[in-house]
C-alpha cells in the first residue's frame, strides 16, 4: 500500500470553534495583529508551535497515574533516567522544566564573558542564555542554507571549515563547548548529517573542545539521516540516534518536542565535575535533581514518550505529512524552505510577496492573512524576531504531533493556495508599540501606509 496514515486512532477528543472573517478581523484587530496575543480559542488551527503541543497516548496518560510524587529518589525519576541512558548513553541526566532552563544551567557553568559558542544556529533561547551569561553566540550554517530553493538533503548542517577557521582565530581556549542543533529550528528544520555531525566530532577531539547536541527534534533527524544519507537506509531509528548521541559528550534537550510530553526538559553530560556544578545549580532555582522542577507524573510521560518517538511507523508518517503538507503548496507556486523537513514547514515570505519590502515585515502581514482568511495560526521568523539579524523573512507553520490529521492539512493547503492567490493585495505592516527585548511576543502592529 502506498498510501501512509496516521498510525493511531483517537480515543479523546477537543472540539474546534469556527469564526466568520469579520469576527477574526475584529479579534487580530485587539490583538495588535500579533497572533501571540489571540486568546487560542479564536484559533481554528494553531501552528504556532510544535512545542508542548503534542498529543500524548494512552500509555502516557496511563504511567502519569503511576508518578510517584516523592520529594527525593522518586521512582519516576529512576524510569524516565533509565530510559535516556539507555538512548543517549550519557552518564549524568538532569531533569528541567524545559529546554532552556537546561540552557540557562549549561551556559552559566560552562561559559565566561569574552568567550564565543558556534553552532550550526542557534534557536532564540539558546542565543539569550549565552549571551546572558557573557558570552557570544555565532551561528555557522552551511553556504548553501542560503538559498530557500536550493534542493539539498542536508542544509542544516554546520560549516566545519568556518568552525576550524573560528577556533583559529579566537584560540580553543575561548570556545567552552561547540553546539550542533538537531534539526536545525532557525535554520528552516533542516536536518544534520550523520557524517557532518562525526567532522564536527573529529574537531571537537582535536581541539579538546566539548561538543553539544541540541536534541529537541532528535528523533525527526534520526529519521531524516536514514531517508537521505545511504549508509543509513537499513538502520533503525533508535541504532540512529544512538549512533548520534554517541558522537556528543552531552546535550540539552526540550521534553516538549521529540518525546511528546507537554512541559519538561533534561541536561546531560558525561563530565562529573560539570555535572555536580550543575546539580548544585539545579537545586538553587529547579529543583531536588530527582525532579528538577518536573512533577513525577512528567517524568512518566517523558519516558514513555521517548520510546514512542523512535517507532518507525509514526517517523514515517511524522515526516511524510510535514512533506505533504510542503509540497501541496510548493508545487503550487508558494515558495518554501526546500525540501521539507522535520517539524514545520516554512514559507519565504519574501519571495512570495516581493511588492512588501523587509521594513514592512512580509511574513508578519502573511500571518495576519492566514488568520483573517482562514482561522490558521503560524509563526513570523524573520525582521520582527530577529531584527536586523534575520536572513530571512519566514513564516513557520508547526506541526504539532498526532494532533491534526491530513483533512486538517488540506484545509491548511486550500487556505494558503487561496492566499497566495490574492497575494498582491497583502499589504505590508509597521510596529506602533514594542518591548526592549524578543518583540516578537508582545510588539502590537498596525498597516503600513
Ligand atoms: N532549542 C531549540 C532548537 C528549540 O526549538 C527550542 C524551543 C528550545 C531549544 C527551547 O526549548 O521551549 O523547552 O525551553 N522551541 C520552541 C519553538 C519554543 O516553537 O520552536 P523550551
Amino acid at each position: 500500500m502506498k498510501t501512509i496514515i496516521e498510525p493511531f486512532r483517537i480515543k479523546s477528543v477537543e472540539p474546534l470553534r469556527h469564526t466568520t472573517r469579520e469576527e477574526r478581523e475584529q479579534l487580530i484587530k485587539k490583538a495588535g495583529y500579533n497572533l501571540f496575543l489571540l486568546e487560542a480559542k479564536d484559533v481554528l488551527i494553531d501552528l504556532l508551535t510544535d512545542s508542548g503541543t503534542s498529543a500524548m497516548s494512552t500509555e502516557q496518560w496511563a504511567a502519569m497515574m503511576r508518578g510517584d510524587e516523592s520529594y527525593a529518589g522518586s521512582a519516576s525519576f529512576f524510569r524516565m533516567q533509565r530510559v535516556a541512558q539507555d538512548l543517549m548513553g550519557f552518564r549524568h541526566v538532569i531533569p528541567t522544566h524545559q529546554g532552556r532552563a537546561a540552557e540557562r544551567i549549561l551556559f552559566s557553568v560552562m561559559c565566561r564573558p569574552g568567550q564565543v559558542v558556534p553552532n550550526n544556529t542557534h534557536f532564540d533561547t539558546t542565543r539569550a542564555n549565552i549571551e546572558f551569561a557573557g558570552a557570544r553566540a555565532v551561528d555557522l550554517p552551511v553556504a548553501e542554507a542560503a538559498d530557500t530553493q536550493a534542493r539539498l538533503p542536508f542544509k542544516g548542517n554546520m560549516d566545519v571549515a568556518a568552525l576550524e577557521k573560528l577556533i583559529e582565530t579566537e584560540g580553543a581556549h575561548r570556545i567552552p563547548l561547540i553546539m550542533v542543533t538537531v534539526t536545525n529550528n532557525s535554520g528552516g528544520g533542516q536536518p544534520v548529517s550523520m557524517r557532518n555531525l562525526e567532522a564536527v566530532r573529529a574537531v571537537a577531539t582535536r581541539h579538546r573542545i566539548p561538543f553539544y547536541l541540541d536534541a529537541c527534534r532528535f528523533a525527526e533527524n534520526a529519521w531524516l539521516i536514514r531517508e537521505r544519507e545511504a549508509e543509513y537506509h537499513n538502520w533503525a531509528p533508535r541504532e540512529i540516534a544512538r549512533k548520534m548521541f554517541s558522537l556528543a559528550d552531552g546535550c540539552t534537550f526540550s521534553a516538549k518536542k521529540d518525546a511528546f510530553a507537554n512541559i519538561g526538559g533534561m541536561l546531560c553530560t558525561n563530565d562529573d565535575r560539570l555535572a555536580a556544578q550543575e546539580t548544585n545549580l539545579l537545586i538553587l532555582t529547579e529543583g531536588f535533581p530527582t525532579y528538577g522542577g518536573l512533577a513525577g507524573r512528567d517524568l512518566e510521560a517523558i519516558a514513555v514518550g521517548l520510546e514512542e518517538i523512535l517507532d518507525p511507523d509514526y517517523l514515517r508518517y511524522r515526516i511524510a505529512s510535514t512533506a505533504y503538507l510542503g509540497r501541496h503548496i510548493a508545487d503550487h507556486g508558494v515558495p518554501i524552505v526546500e525540501p521539507p523537513g522535520g517539524h514545520a514547514i516554512y514559507i519565504d515570505a519574501a519571495r512570495m510577496l516581493p511588492h512588501i519590502p523587509r521594513a514592512q515585515f512580509p511574513g508578519q502581514a502573511l500571518a495576519v492573512e492566514l488568520y483573517r482568511h482562514a482561522g490558521i495560526r503560524s509563526v513570523e521568523i524573520g525582521s520582527v524576531m530577529f531584527g536586523a539579524a534575520a536572513r530571512h523573512e519566514l513564516l513557520r507553520l508547526a506541526i504539532p504531533r498526532r494532533v491534526y490529521t491530513q483533512s486538517h492539512i488540506d484545509y491548511v493547503v486550500e487556505a494558503i493556495l487561496e492566499v497566495n492567490a490574492n497575494r498582491q493585495n497583502i499589504r505590508g505592516m509597521r510596529i506602533v508599540e514594542e518591548p526592549p527585548f524578543l518583540r516578537h511576543f508582545s510588539a502590537r502592529f498596525d498597516w503600513a501606509g
